[in-house]
C-alpha cells in the first residue's frame, strides 16, 4: 500500500465542528490514515504543503459530461427551445470518440478546479464511452445512461423504446457499478418527466430498489417544463414522482427551483435529495431556488455546475460564489454564509449521494480526496486567522489548485492533470 504525507497545510476539515488545523495527513493506499502536528512517519511520497490551504475535494452532484464539448451554444435561450434546438440535435450527433473527449475533458476541467466527486448525466447513446473516460480520469462518478422514451420534439437519434432503454441501463450498471475499484457507481438517468413514459419511470424505481443505486433526474427547472407536465400528467413535477412511487431516499433532483408548498413537503418527507445548480439557473433564465429555506426544512442540498454549456463553466468556486450572492440578492446578507456554502460543495455534496461516511471532509478513515490551494498571493499572506472560509467562497478561483488528490491517487499536480498530458487527449 502506498503511502503518502501532506506536510504542514492548513487544514479546512469539514467535520463536524468545521475544525480549521495545521499539520499533516498521511495517506495509506486510498485513505487519510492519520492527521496530527509533525507526523514522524516515513512515507513513499511527500507533499510540502506550508502556506496552503488543504480542503476536501469538491463534491458536484449535476453535471452532464457528454455536453462538454457543446459550449457557447445559444447562450440567450430558456430551457426547452435550448434543448430542442441545440443540445439534443448536438447530443444525437456525438459517437463514440466525441463522448469519450467531451466526457474527458470535462473531467480534467473539473479536477483542475477542485472537484473529485460528480453525479453524472449521460446522453442516451455511448455511455460505456464517457465511462472508460472517467476511469482513465481517475475522477470519482456516479453517473449513467439518459433515458428518453418519449416526446415528439426528441429529434430521431435520441428516441428509445422503452424496453430498449430500461435493457441497456441495466447492461451499463452491470458492468459498471463498482467499477475502477468502487470509483465508478452507476444511476438511474431519466432525463425528466416530459421525456419518459410512466412505464419506464416505473420500471426505474423497482430497478433502482432491486439494484441499490441513485435516481438522477431533472424537476422543476422552468415554467414552460412544470407546464408541459401539467398538462401531460395532470399534476405537478413532484407530485406525480411521489403518485407513480419514485419519490424516495435515493432520488436526486436537479433544480427544484418552482416547488409549491406540497412538492416540498413530499421531497422533506420522502428523504428525497437536492442538487442546486446556481449557474445554469441564472445563464438559462430558469429562475433561484429557495436553498435557505430547503436548508432550514432539513432538506439534502448539494451543488453543480450542470452541463458546461447550461453556464460555459464546470468550475465549484464560481458555483459557490454565484450560491452565496444570489441568496444574499433575495434574502438578505445573513442568507447564506459563506460557510454553509462551502459545506453545500463538499459535505452537502456526499449527504445527497449517501457517501457522507467516505467523502466530503478530512477525517482519518475517509477516502484520501483532497486539494491543495496555493493562495500565496493574497495580501493577507501569511496571517492564519483570516476567515479562510470566506477566502475560499469570494476570492478563490480555480487557478489557485495546486495538487488533487482522488483516491489517494495524484491526479493533478503542481497545477498539471494527469491525464490532460498529450498521451491520454
Ligand atoms: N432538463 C432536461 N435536460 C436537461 C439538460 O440537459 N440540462 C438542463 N439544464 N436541464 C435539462
Ligand atoms: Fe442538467
Amino acid at each position: 500500500m502506498t503511502t503518502k504525507l501532506i506536510r504542514d497545510a492548513i487544514m479546512m476539515t469539514m467535520n463536524t465542528t468545521d475544525d480549521i488545523v495545521r499539520g499533516d495527513v498521511l495517506i495509506q493506499g486510498n485513505r487519510i490514515a492519520q492527521i496530527g502536528r509533525n507526523l514522524q512517519v516515513e512515507a513513499e511520497v511527500t507533499v510540502e504543503a506550508r502556506g496552503r490551504v488543504l480542503l476536501p475535494g469538491f463534491v458536484q452532484t449535476h453535471v452532464h459530461l457528454c455536453q462538454t464539448l457543446f459550449r457557447g451554444q445559444a447562450d440567450d435561450l430558456e430551457l426547452i427551445d435550448w434543448l430542442r434546438q441545440r443540445i439534443w440535435p448536438l447530443e444525437a450527433a456525438h459517437n463514440e470518440e466525441s463522448v469519450y473527449y467531451s466526457a474527458m475533458l470535462g473531467a480534467g476541467e473539473l479536477i483542475r478546479s477542485g472537484t473529485t466527486t460528480v453525479l453524472d448525466m449521460e446522453t442516451v447513446h455511448h455511455t460505456d464511452s464517457a465511462f472508460r473516460a472517467i476511469e482513465q480520469s481517475g475522477l470519482r462518478a456516479v453517473s449513467g445512461k439518459v433515458m428518453m422514451d418519449y416526446g415528439t420534439e426528441v429529434p430521431l437519434g435520441l428516441q428509445e423504446k422503452t424496453a430498449d432503454s430500461l435493457a441497456e441501463s441495466v447492461r451499463l450498471l452491470e458492468k459498471w457499478h463498482g467499477a475502477a475499484g468502487g470509483r465508478i457507481s452507476y444511476a438511474f438517468c431519466p432525463r425528466f418527466v416530459v421525456s419518459c413514459t410512466e412505464e419506464l419511470l416505473v420500471n426505474v424505481r423497482d430497478l433502482s430498489e432491486q439494484y441499490g443505486v441513485k435516481v438522477h433526474t431533472h424537476a422543476s427547472e422552468n415554467r414552460g417544463e412544470i407546464a408541459i407536465v401539467e398538462a401531460d400528467r395532470g399534476m405537478r413535477n413532484v407530485v406525480y414522482l411521489d403518485h407513480i412511487g419514485l419519490a424516495r431516499p435515493n432520488l436526486i433532483l436537479a433544480h427544484s427551483i418552482w416547488l409549491d408548498e406540497e412538492e416540498k413537503r413530499i421531497i422533506r418527507e420522502r428523504g428525497v435529495k437536492v442538487t442546486h445548480c446556481p449557474g445554469s439557473n441564472l445563464k438559462l433564465a430558469s429562475g433561484i431556488a429557495d436553498v435557505p429555506e430547503m436548508m432550514a426544512l432539513g432538506i439534502p442540498v448539494g451543488l453543480g455546475a450542470d452541463g458546461a454549456p447550461c453556464n460555459n463553466n464546470l468550475d465549484m468556486f464560481q458555483e459557490m460564489r454565484l450560491a452565496a450572492l444570489i441568496q444574499k440578492v433575495k434574502h438578505g446578507p445573513m442568507a447564506m454564509d459563506a460557510k454553509s456554502v462551502l459545506r453545500l460543495a463538499t459535505m452537502g455534496g456526499a449527504e445527497v449521494l449517501g457517501m457522507e461516511d467516505e467523502i466530503g471532509s478530512i477525517e482519518p478513515g475517509k477516502l484520501a480526496d483532497l486539494q491543495l490551494l496555493d493562495l500565496e498571493d493574497f495580501h493577507t499572506y501569511p496571517s492564519y486567522d483570516a476567515d479562510w472560509h470566506s477566502r475560499v467562497v469570494y476570492a478563490a478561483t480555480r487557478g489557485d489548485v495546486d495538487t488533487v488528490l482522488i483516491n489517494g491517487e495524484l491526479v493533478m499536480q503542481g497545477k498539471t492533470v494527469r491525464t490532460l498530458d498529450k498521451a491520454h487527449v
